[in-house]
């Protein structure tokens, strides 16, 4: 049995990570490590222990402290890391950056120096996820490539553009087994509905006004998570140390004509009239440093690691969609006091 510890994994793309790998990977122990922040949810990954009984731990910890980082490597013996904790709304960073810093910067660094004190005998692997935003904004052409030089924009960006080049450190000053996966925007089931799709779908299902910001020409390169995840565990299996490996599905799509798409597939799902559910489409404030494309090169992926996306766009938005209608007590669960705070905040303000 390889024992993996597996950050975050009571988030979006981490509970999805974890509901594939203990499928695909009958090798594997998975060890949860999440804080349960407004963004992690146990219900995200309930019934996997009676289904894969001695084959999952849930460990309820701050990524951030020490003491139970270090303990957690001291009682398992962690053959690999897959890092995917951290705060990731980039609205919220803009509110509050600090809690960026600590989480995505220090909680990495937490990882990476208990990961290098229990792997001194007996190396592991350690993958950092990492995200396109990193590399900052495109104009109308050309792609983001590995050796894009990073120039993030958001607080967001920032935080996880300084926890990739920690972890690529450890590499090359300790010759650490790093890899590090930088992906396009994911969509799917579980996502927290502070983000664009299930924001969209949520909002419109209370008959709520749908924020776009700006002109809504603003550009994002949308993967399914589970293309995402595949390829996440094809760089564990096969990447070379040190290198970066960029993930996306070359699904580019303007954030209005998304918007309209998904718009589309619920009105058609619930029986709505698509005109009326399309006149709820606001145009509010621009988000701040509003990066203003997005475009994944994932060629080293595709030709080192034979990296091939498989969802099609429109079969994952239609799923995603019905997902969500399907799904309403669980987003309405999740939309805890503290996010109904947080929507105040943020909308509250854009007209
Ligand atoms: P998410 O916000 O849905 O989940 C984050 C998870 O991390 C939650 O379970 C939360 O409880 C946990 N967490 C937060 N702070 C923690 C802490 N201090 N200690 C322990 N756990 C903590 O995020 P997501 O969308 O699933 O993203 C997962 C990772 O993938 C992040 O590193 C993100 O930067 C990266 N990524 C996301 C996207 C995307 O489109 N969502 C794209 C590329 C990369
Ligand atoms: P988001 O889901 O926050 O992901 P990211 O900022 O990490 O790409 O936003 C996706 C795009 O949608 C981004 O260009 C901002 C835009 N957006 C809106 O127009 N309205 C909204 O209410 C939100 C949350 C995002």
């Amino acid at each position: 049995m390889k024992t993996v510890l597996v950050t975050g994994g009571a988030g979006f793309i981490g509970s999805n990570f974890i509901r594939l790998a203990l499928k695909v990977r009958p090798d594997w122990r998975v060890v949860v490590l999440d804080a349960l922040t407004y963004a992690g949810n146990l219900e995200n990954l309930e019934g996997l222990e009676a289904a894969y009984p001695g084959r999952y731990r849930f460990a309820h910890a701050d990524v951030t402290d020490a003491g139970r980082v270090k303990a957690l490597f001291e009682e398992e013996s962690v053959a690999a890391v897959v890092h995917f904790a951290a705060e990731t709304h980039v609205d919220r960073s803009i509110l509050g950056p600090t809690a960026f810093v600590k989480t995505n910067v220090m909680g990495t660094a937490t990882l990476l120096e208990a990961a290098r004190g229990a792997w001194k005998d007996r190396p592991g692997r350690y993958l950092q996820v990492s995200t396109d935003e990193v590399y900052g904004s495109l104009k109308e052409t050309g792609f983001f490539t590995e050796q894009t030089p990073l120039d993030p924009s958001s607080p967001y960006s920032a935080s996880k553009a300084a926890a990739d080049q920690l972890a690529l450190s450890y590499y090359r000053t300790f010759g650490m087994d790093v890899v590090v996966t930088r992906c396009c925007n994911n969509y799917g089931p579980y996502q927290f509905p502070e983000k664009l799709i299930p924001l969209m779908i949520t909002r419109a299902l209370a008959g709520e006004n749908l924020p776009v910001y700006g002109t809504g020409q603003n550009v994002r390169d949308w993967i399914h998570v589970d293309d995402h995840n595949r390829g996440v565990l094809l760089v564990l299996d096969k990447g070379r140390a040190g290198e970066v490996y960029n993930l996306g599905a070359r699904c580019e799509k303007r954030n209005l004509d998304l918007v309209k798409e998904l718009l589309r597939v619920a009105a058609a799902v619930k029986g709505w009239d698509p005109v009326q559910t399309e006149g709820k489409i606001t145009f509010v404030t621009d988000r701040p440093g509003h990066d203003w494309r997005y475009a994944i090169d994932p060629s080293k992926a595709e030709s080192e690691l034979g990296y091939a996306p498989q969802v099609p766009f429109r079969e994952g938005l239609e799923s995603t969609v019905r997902w969500y209608l399907e799904h309403e007590g669980w987003w309405r669960r999740v939309q805890s006091g503290a996010y109904k705070d947080f929507v105040q905040a943020l909308y509250g303000e854009r007209r």
